[in-house]
Parts: C-alpha cells; structure tokens; sequence
C-alpha cells in the first residue's frame, strides 16, 4: 500500500469531514493508497494542535505557505473559505502537489481559470469537493439517467433552503460567519448552496446554455465582526433562476437562507418522457423513482432505499437494509480519488468540473444584475 501524506488547511466544519473520511476509508475500501494525516495548517496554533491530537494528525502549521514547502507532503487539502482557494491551490500546484479543494472552486470563474491553468501546467491530481455526487441514491439517479430508463428529459428542479440568517442582529464576516461577507464567499446563496445543484444538475443532466435570474438581499446592513461596524450586506440572500440546458430540458433552481423552518433542504427532482426521480438530502439514502412503463394496476412512485449490495458503494458498507449518511459522502470521494490515482483514471469533479460550475453561477448572478437571459460558458 502506497503512502500519500495529507496536509489539510482548516479545521471547521470541512476539516472535521474530510479528516473523517481519510481515517475511516481504508477500512471500508480495498486501495492502493493510504492517507496519511501528516499536517494540519491553522492560523490558532493552540486550536490547531486540539485538532491535531483529535484527529491524529502527526504535525501543526500555522502559515500554510509553510506547509506547502514540505517535502513530506504529497496533497494539500483546502478546507478555508472561498477567498482563500486561488491562491492557496496555485502555490500548491507550483510546488507539484495533488490538491483536494472545498467549493466552490474559486471567488468567481476568473479566479477558477487561473486555478485549472495552474494544476493543468503543474500536471498535479486535482479534484473539488462536491461531495453529493457521491450520495449512494444520487450515483443510482446518474445511472438509471444514463441506462436511458427517464427517456428524453424535459424537466429538472432543485432547491437548496436554509433558515439560518433571518435574523438581523446576525453579524457579518470572521470566524463562522464568513459565509455572510461577500469578499470571503464571493456571493451568497449561489456560490454556496446553488453551487452544489449546479454541479449535481450539470451531472447528472448535460451542460447548461442559459439563465435568467433573480436575487434578493433581505437584510441590507449587518455589523461586521472584525470592524465592529454597521456595513453593507454584499451578498445575495435568496436566489431563483431558470435555465435551459443543451438537451433542450427546461429547469428552475431556488435557493435562500430565509426559508424559515428549512435547515438544509436539497432537493431535485428530474422528468423524464417515461421516468421520473426525486431525492432529498433529509432523506438521502432513498430515491423515489416513478416509471410509467410499469403495469397500470400497481403504477405509482417507488420509495427505493439504497442499501443494497448491488447499489453505489453499498457493498462497502453494512448489511441490506441499513443505510448510511451524509459523512460517508465524503468517504466515497477520497476512495474515488485513491481509486482513480491508482489506475490513471482520475476522479471528478476535477478543477475544470468546478470552473464549469464557477461559469453558471456568475451567469446567473450577471443575469440578476442585467435583468437579461445570460448565456453560460462552457469550460473547455
Ligand atoms: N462540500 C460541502 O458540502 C461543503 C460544506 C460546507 C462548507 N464547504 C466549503 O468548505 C470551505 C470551508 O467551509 P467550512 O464550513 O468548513 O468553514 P469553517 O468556518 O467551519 O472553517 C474554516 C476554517 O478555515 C480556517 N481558516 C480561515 N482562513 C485561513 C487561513 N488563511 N489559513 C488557515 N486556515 C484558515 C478557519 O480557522 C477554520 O478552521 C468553504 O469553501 C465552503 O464553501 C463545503
């Protein structure tokens, strides 16, 4: 078994997902690799180290400049926010390491274009953490899509809702609360929560052409914690757009944080001439899957719950019938990285997978500006 040393960057909610996942994988997975926690980078030397102790990681670093010079270091991990992964990933490729980055890819597609030219020159291993493609009901979507099952798709719906921001006495910015000051995430709803259909959506359903969109700041000032200062709020709280994608199905996309008793409802649903499909984040393990070849008398929707040896990845895991969670996502796509080392094949979504979804949320968030369709750049 060959060692691959991991050098993670941050320690919040992602460092805690992706650590997880590095320890449990090779227990689960047969591999030709094995991750090693070498490093974990944060700016708090002290929060670092608990880190460290917790999770077993070998060493600390508290500049993660420093951490990309290592030479026992094979693979950085970027789980900082989103106005950090340029610049961290292009040092990181310059320095020929494989690098592993949360999303979405960059601040905006220009950041991500410099980001793919940069791992593209280095020849380095890259790949994005969009995790849900690897929900084991999401990989059984993708291939009863891909066996034809659905037939020509007309229709594809997603929402991504949340409730945590309602409140006006939320600050903005530092420490947890990143994601609510636009120069750290870059926007709102749809790089963060919109992101994530996007990828699902363009998966699952071809590339899309165009959008038309709308976005909506609800809350217009927030004290920001850093300054201590009443500032404008730069970030889209809610956003609705269509889209028509290149095989000429139509679709909406909505996402806020202002969906009040939502936590983290994901959801699509796709129709196709013959089949339908619905998955749900609070329910990930199950598909509901509506086929109208099937005999009139017992026609209905199927509530398919993916636990069976025979679905995605479920042979990994326990015994039929009982099924497994969000973490194990995570899990997956460091087993699909692995995999994908060892054969030359690599796994995606790689950075240019991520540039492509970098490409429709700026459209879409030009087309809120602009009031107009906005056409949507393919990543070549
Ligand atoms: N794949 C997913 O489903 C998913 C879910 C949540 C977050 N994310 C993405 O993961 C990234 C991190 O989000 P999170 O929720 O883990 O955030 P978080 O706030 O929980 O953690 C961020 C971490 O980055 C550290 N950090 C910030 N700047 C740093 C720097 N310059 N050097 C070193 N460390 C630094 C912070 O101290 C903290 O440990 C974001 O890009 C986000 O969009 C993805």
């Amino acid at each position: 078994m060959k060692k691959l040393n991991i050098g993670i960057i941050g320690y919040g909610f992602m460092g805690r997902a992706h650590s997880n996942a590095y320890r449990k994988v090779n227990h689960f997975f047969d591999l030709k690799y094995q991750p090693i926690l070498k490093a974990v980078c944060a700016r708090n030397a002290d929060n670092a180290k608990a880190f460290a102790e917790k999770w077993g990681y070998a060493s600390v670093e508290t500049d993660w400049r420093k951490l990309i010079e290592r030479d026992d270091v094979d693979l950085i991990d970027i789980c900082t926010p989103n106005n950090t992964h340029a610049e961290i990933a292009i040092a990181a490729a310059r320095a020929g390491k494989m690098i592993l980055c949360e999303k979405p890819l960059a601040l905006n597609a220009e950041e991500a274009e410099k980001m793919v030219a940069a791992v593209e020159k280095a020849k380095v291993a890259n790949m994005v953490w969009y995790n849900y493609r690897r929900c084991p009901a999401v990989v059984l979507a993708k291939q009863l899509i891909d066996e034809g099952k659905l037939g020509r798709i007309f229709h594809y719906r997603a929402k991504f809702l949340q409730d945590w921001t309602i409140s006006p006495d939320l600050p903005q910015g530092g420490a947890a609360l990143w994601r609510l000051d636009v120069k750290a995430a870059g926007s709102g709803v749809t790089g963060d929560l919109l992101a994530h259909c996007i990828d699902t959506a363009m998966w699952l359903n071809g590339s899309i052409d165009s959008v038309s969109a709308m976005t909506e700041t609800f809350i217009k000032e927030r004290k920001h914690q850093l300054t201590g200062k009443v500032e404008k709020v730069g970030i889209d709280d809610a956003c609705a757009f269509l889209a028509r994608f290149s095989n000429g199905s139509l679709a909406t996309f909505e996402s806020t944080r202002y969906a009040r008793g939502h936590k983290a409802l994901y959801t699509f649903e796709i129709n196709g001439e013959h089949a339908s499909i619905f998955w749900d984040l609070h329910d990930l393990h199950r598909l509901q899957y509506f086929d109208h070849r099937d005999e009139g008398r017992v026609r209905g929707w199927r509530n398919i719950h993916v636990s069976d040896g025979d679905q995605p990845y479920m042979k990994n895991w326990w015994v039929p019938g009982l099924q497994i969670g969000y973490e194990h996502s995570f899990v997956h796509q460091v087993a699909d990285f692995l995999a994908g080392l060892a054969d030359g094949k690599p796994a995606r979504p790689d950075f240019k997978d991520g540039l492509a979804t970098d490409y429709a949320t700026d459209a879409v968030l030009k087309s809120a500006r602009t009031g107009q369709w906005e056409k949507v750049k393919k990543a070549k």
